[in-house]
Order: C-alpha cells, then structure tokens, then sequence
C-alpha cells in the first residue's frame, strides 16, 4: 500500500527543477542537470538544474545587492519577524505535499516526515520570527584610565553578519534547509543555500514558499549541484560573509581552507559518534529509547546513539532487547504507511554502510541482529547490533551513518565517562538512570553538545544545537545561533 500523491507533489516531480536565483527560476548556466533518484527503487525520481562555480558567483552577487541595497535592508524588525512568521505558516499549509516530496527524495517514511521533519521545520521559523524584534545591544559605562576626567557614552550595536553561504545535508533535507535559513532571515542577513544533491527537492519547494511569504527578491537563493563545484565555489567566494555548514567532517576541514581566502565566518555541525549509556537502575523503557537512539531515520543521524554502554549486569538483557527491536523493524518504501524504516539515501550511502559492515565482521565483531542487505532492489539496510567489539575497530570509532549500533558493557560510573568521551566527536550523549544525582554528575562529564536524560532525539526550536570536539564549531537554534548571524560594533562618544 502506499498513499496517494499530493497534486502539487506530480507536478513539481514532473518537470525538470531550476535554480532559485534573484527571486527568479532559471536553468544552469552550462544547462546541465542531474538526477535525482528515488532510494526505495534506484530510479530516476526527478531531475533538476545543476549550478556550477558561474550560478553561485550569480547568486552571491544577488545576495550582495540584496543585502547592500535591498528593500530587505530597510525592513523594520517587525516586518522581517512577520514574513519569517508566515514562512512558518506556508509550510503547515503544505505539510502533507512536504513531507511526501521528503520521502521521495530522502527515503524517510512520508509519516515520520509528516509528525516531526515538517512541524519542526514550521516551528523553527516561527521561534525565529520572534527574535526578529529582540536583537539588542547593551549600553557600556566605561572607564578609560588615561583619560581622566572625560565622560562617554558607549554603546553596541548588533548587526546582521552579511551574505551567508549555507551548504546543507540530506538527512533531513528541509529540516536542515529551515535550522540554517531561519535565524539568518530573523537577523537580516542574505543567503544562497546549497542542498544536498542527494535531496534537492524540498529546498526548491520551500524557495518557493519563501518568495509567497513576500521575502524580497535576492534574498534567499537556492541553487542545487554538487559538492565539489557548486559548494566548494560557495565556501571559497570572497564575498560571503559567512558560511554555515552541516555535513561530514572531513568536508567540514575542507571548508575551513576553503574559507581562509577571506577569513570568511564559519559554523561547522559536523559528525558524531554518540554514546547511549544505560544504568543498571534504568527504567526498561531504556531498551525502546536505546533502539530509537539509533534508529530513527535510518541510523543517517549526526546524533545518532551509535556506540551503546550498557551497566554489565543489564546488558544480556538491554541488548539482547534492542536486537529483538531490530529484527522487528519493517523495512519498506517510505510512501507505505506501515513502513517503520526507508532505505539509504543513495547507492553511496549504501555502499559505505555495507562496507563498514564487512570491516566489523571481519574484525571479529558479531551480528546480534541484521548484519546486512535488505531484500535486492533500493537502497535498504538491515538494523544491525554488533556486539563482540573492541574499542579499535573501525565500526566502534567511525561514523558509520546508517542503522549499525555497537554495544559494550561497563562497570561505573568513572570508567564510563572515560569510554564515553574516547571519541574525536562530541555531539550528543544519553543517559538512563532513575538516580537523577547521577545522570546529573554523568552529564557534566561528557563532552557533548547535548545530553538526553531517559530520552532521546528530543529536538526544539529553542534548544542550542552543536558540538564539541570535531563535532563542530558554534551552535544552531535558540537564541545561541543569533550571535553566530550578528556581528558586535562598539560605538564611542565623548560626552
Ligand atoms: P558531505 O559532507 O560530502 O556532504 C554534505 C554537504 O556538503 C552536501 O551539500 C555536499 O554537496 C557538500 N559538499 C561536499 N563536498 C564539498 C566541498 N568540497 N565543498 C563544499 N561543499 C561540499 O557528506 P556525504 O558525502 O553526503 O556523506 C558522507 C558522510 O558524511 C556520511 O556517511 C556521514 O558520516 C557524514 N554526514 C554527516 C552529516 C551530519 O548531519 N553531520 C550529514 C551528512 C553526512
Ligand atoms: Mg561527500
């Protein structure tokens, strides 16, 4: 079974995609375009225009004007907030086309995309939209020792940083496309934003949302194409501002010299290696929230509680638990409502999941559950438990990125905050204890970004997300993300 499509879904899958450029649609300037596949079949599900090094400059000199000499400069905040508040509106308006468009592309179950990609990505501009309004600076008393006597008024202002290059993944395709989007339109700064060319769809849609909201025309670009033209040409344009990036973290070091040019501002949300610590005091709903931890959305997620610690005299129980889950999961195309798991996102993804499979088995590491395809056409991969694993292997130290989750026991609480933090990344952490001074102590330990307590993937608007370690450098969402799209100007007057 699957569910019936959206109208506006065929159409927009029907016709070849173009570029989002100075508020018009245009095609490639080498008149290229890809393909981008369905992952549940392999087949070509749409094809869209292929932006090269010559459409980002275009769409870098639209922002620049737009931002140097647009009405959107001139905007109050009051306005800014209200077109970022209706951006919100416009997709739960579309919520259903939305998520089907992300099933299509990504995989994900259209439902799951329904419940969580879509709200979360309407909520996080309408937490944006307010802020618009709530951007300040401070007044300064100051003292200046060598000029005694003299009296000042000082004061900062908080300023929008500039044309922002966005370059995002495909994980979650318009999730990502609002988190970096919104607080760059809240603080009034410009954007061309590069989606994954795995996931390109929902993007060009929400462009098109974005310019019905009435954002001004240059203001938000999209141009879609591939990593290596169109996102290496954005990071290394001198007339970015900054750039805002969520990928792998080996392309995030290349961002970094790509970026070096002109000192251009950066935030990197890169990859992890998450760890999911169970106590033995735990509730035995641990054993759910162990298997959703890595899980969901395929295991494709920079969070996802991938190395999973388990209190040695609960571990036969908690592991064996989360396999029984695993072998229970129904995989199938993200359009059939009964579907619990899609595939992979691409044949690449596929490939380097399976490969990290192969590297487990034939370092000695055993398959409690899964271990391997699933079924021979699509991109699907069986949840997996791998247990018998030392800390070396690969599986236990890489990102792998798909449903592979690698259990280890423990014994106290020192001696897992150590294997806790013996990863280069530093993303997100779980913990499950009903000793509530414990997962307190716990957490401070761990050098993450976020840390869930009896829970799990929990996500808000509101909530800064980010990492330590080569997890990444600054934050996104809540009002943290702000300073990360403003610049501070100090301004002095001799009273
Ligand atoms: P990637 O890091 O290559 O791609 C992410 C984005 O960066 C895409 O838009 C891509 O076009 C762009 N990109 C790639 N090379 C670039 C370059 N030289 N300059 C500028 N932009 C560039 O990720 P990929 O290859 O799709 O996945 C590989 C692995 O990366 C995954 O298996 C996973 O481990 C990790 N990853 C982590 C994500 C996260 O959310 N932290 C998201 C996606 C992937
Ligand atoms: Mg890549």
């Amino acid at each position: 079974m699957t569910v019936t499509l959206d109208r506006n879904v065929e159409a927009f899958i029907g016709s070849p995609r173009q570029l989002f450029i100075n508020g018009q649609w245009v095609n490639a300037a080498s008149g290229k375009t890809f393909e981008t596949p369905n992952p549940a079949t392999g087949e070509t599900l749409a094809r869209v225009a292929e932006g090269d090094a010559e459409d980002i400059n275009r769409a870098v000199r639209a922002a620049r004007a737009a931002f140097d000499s647009g009405p959107w400069s001139r905007m109050t905040p009051s306005e800014r907030g209200r077109i970022v508040w209706k951006i919100g509106d416009l997709i739960l308006e579309h919520v259903d086309e939305l998520a089907q468009l992300e099933s299509l592309d990504n995989g994900k179950p259209f439902l799951v995309a329904q419940a969580a990609d879509v709200p979360l990505a309407a909520d996080l501009f309408h937490y944006m939209a307010g802020w618009a309004t709530k951007i300040e600076g401070n007044t300064i008393d100051i003292s200046v020792p060598y000029m005694p006597g003299a009296n000042f008024h000082s004061y900062t202002l908080r300023e929008p940083i500039g044309v922002v290059g966005q370059i995002i993944p495909w994980n979650f395709p318009l999730l990502m496309a609002a988190w970096k989007l919104g607080p760059a339109l809240t603080t009034g700064c410009t954007v061309v934003l590069k989606p994954a060319e795995q996931t390109p769809l929902t993007a060009l849609r929400l462009a098109e949302l974005i310019a019905e909201a009435g954002v001004p025309d240059g203001v938000v670009n999209v141009v879609p194409g591939f990593g290596e033209t169109a996102g290496a040409a954005l990071a290394s344009n001198d007339d970015v501002d900054k750039v805002a990036f969520t990928g792998s973290t080996e392309v995030g070091k290349l961002i970094v010299q790509a970026a070096a040019g002109n000192l251009k501002k950066l935030t990197l949300e890169l990859g992890g290696k998450s760890p999911n610590i169970v106590f033995d005091d735990a509730e035995s709903s641990a054993v759910e929230g162990a298997a959703n931890a890595i899980f969901f959305n395929h295991g494709q997620c920079c969070v996802a509680g991938s190395r999973l610690f388990v209190h040695e005299s609960r571990y036969d129980e908690v592991v064996d638990g989360v396999a029984e889950i695993a072998k229970s999961i129904k995989l199938g195309s993200g359009l059939d409502p009964a579907t619990q798991m899609g595939p992979l996102v691409s044949d690449e993804q596929f490939r380097r999941v399976t490969g990290f499979l192969e590297s487990g088995r034939a370092d000695g590491a055993t398959a409690l559950a899964g271990g391997g395809r699933f079924g021979d056409r699509g991109y699907f991969v069986e949840p997996t438990v791998l247990t018998n694993t030392r800390p070396d292997m690969k599986v236990v130290r890489e990102e792998i990125f798909g449903p592979v989750v690698v259990a280890e026991s423990f014994s106290s609480l020192d001696e897992i905050a150590a294997q806790a933090n013996d990863t280069t990344y530093g993303l997100g952490a779980g913990i499950w204890t009903r000793d509530i001074s414990k997962a307190h102590a716990l957490a401070k330990k761990i050098r993450a970004g976020t840390i869930w307590i009896n829970c799990y993937n929990v996500f808000d608007a509101s909530l800064p997300f980010g990492g330590y370690k080569q997890s990444g450098w600054g934050r996104e969402m809540g009002h943290e993300v702000l300073n990360n799209y403003t610049e501070v100007k100090a301004v002095t007057t001799l009273l």
